[in-house]
């Protein structure tokens, strides 16, 4: 039985051509269902396929096999009943006209969409008030500061109360506060309050393992694991992670020295290096791991630890990540 404010995906594929016989398979078959109402993590690398998920349900992009039935409409068959089903968030795009005030621009919006006359400025005072712009609600959007700016882009998206959301990477570039701001505003109003079905894509674990209710691991346009952020981190053989932390770069020799040592994760955070290696039995990579990193940089300290969903990530797809973010 299809749910109406529901996403279920068969299958699905799109196939990027490149030169000649050169393709890239950004999605490979993917199925999975999002029920009513929950809050579902998409989660991956760069390069996973993520947003290109987004796009096909989007309807920005047409799959090239498979089936994506988004809040009852089929993408392919009926994506102007899918549209009208959808929010769509993704940061960093420029989608609002900054030569007009908030109001100007949601009011825009709201035509676009089709929200009746009769509800708009009550709607547009709600958003308002919401996203705490209430103030500078006649002033231009160029003038007001980039974080204002986002939050009337979420009010943009939420502007024809669409059921379902999806949000791409929402964190991306923004600093801590905001990062926080965010991620509260997405669980505590769109998921709580509001009863938003949503989907939302990060390469942030952290970030999906505090938000989300089920989380599904992407790499290489596949989907690799589906579970709950607990159930997910109980599928680890290897109940401990030996986690060296240290100031200075590794190598790619030094990351392939360790590598042969088992299951690596390198990783960046407030200026440290944190090399984490799971593994039954922590004392024997100790020296070695230990030797490798002191060529390179200074070790500040070595611990074991509890694996994170970050090394449940490298365990089940497989990958080495070796992320350059800064967590915020
Ligand atoms: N328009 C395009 N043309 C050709 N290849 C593309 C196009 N868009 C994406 N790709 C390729 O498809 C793959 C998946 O890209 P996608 O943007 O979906 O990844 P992502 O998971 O969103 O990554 P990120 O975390 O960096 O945003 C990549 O190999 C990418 O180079
Ligand atoms: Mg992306």
């Amino acid at each position: 039985m299809l749910q109406t404010r529901g996403i279920e995906l068969k299958n699905l594929v799109k196939v990027f051509k490149k030169k000649k016989k050169d393709e890239v398979r950004a999605v490979d078959g993917v199925s999975f269902r999002i029920a009513e109402g929950e809050l579902f993590g998409l989660l991956g690398p760069n390069g996973a396929g993520k947003t290109t998920l987004i796009k096909c349900l989007s309807t920005l992009l047409i799959p090239d096999d498979g089936t994506a039935i988004v809040g009852g409409c089929d993408v392919n068959a009926d994506p102007l009943g899918v549209r009208r089903k959808l929010g769509v968030l993704t940061g960093g795009e420029r989608s609002l006209y900054w030569k007009l005030t908030p109001v100007e621009n949601l009011n825009y919006f709201a035509a676009l969409y089709g929200v009746p006359r009769s509800e708009t400025k009550e709607r547009i005072h709600y958003l308002l008030e919401l996203m705490d712009l209430f103030d500078k609600k006649h002033e231009r959007v160029e003038r007001l500061s980039s974080g204002m700016k986002q939050k009337l882009s979420i009010a943009r998206t939420l502007v024809h109360d669409p059921p379902i959301l999806l949000i791409d990477e929402p964190t991306l570039g923004l600093d801590p506060y905001f990062a926080r701001f965010i991620r509260t505003f997405i669980k505590t109003e769109l998921h709580e309050q509001l009863k938003k079905t949503i989907l939302l894509t990060t390469h942030y674990m952290d970030e999906a393992d505090e938000l989300c209710e089920r989380i599904a691991f992407m790499y290489n346009g596949k989907i690799k694991a589906l579970d709950t952020p607990h159930l997910l981190k109980k599928r680890m053989p290897q109940e401990q992670v030996l986690e060296v932390k240290c100031v200075g770069d590794i190598d790619d020799q030094a990351f392939s020295s360790m590598h042969e040592y088992g299951t690596l994760n390198l990783s960046k955070q407030d200026g440290f290096t944190y090399v984490r290696m799971s593994t039954e039995n922590p004392e024997d990579l100790l020296s070695g791991v230990v030797e490798i990193v002191r060529d390179r940089a200074r070790v500040l300290s070595v611990s074991v630890t509890s694996p994170t969903l970050e090394d449940v990530f490298v365990h089940l797809t497989g990958a080495s990540l070796k992320d350059d973010t800064t967590q915020q």
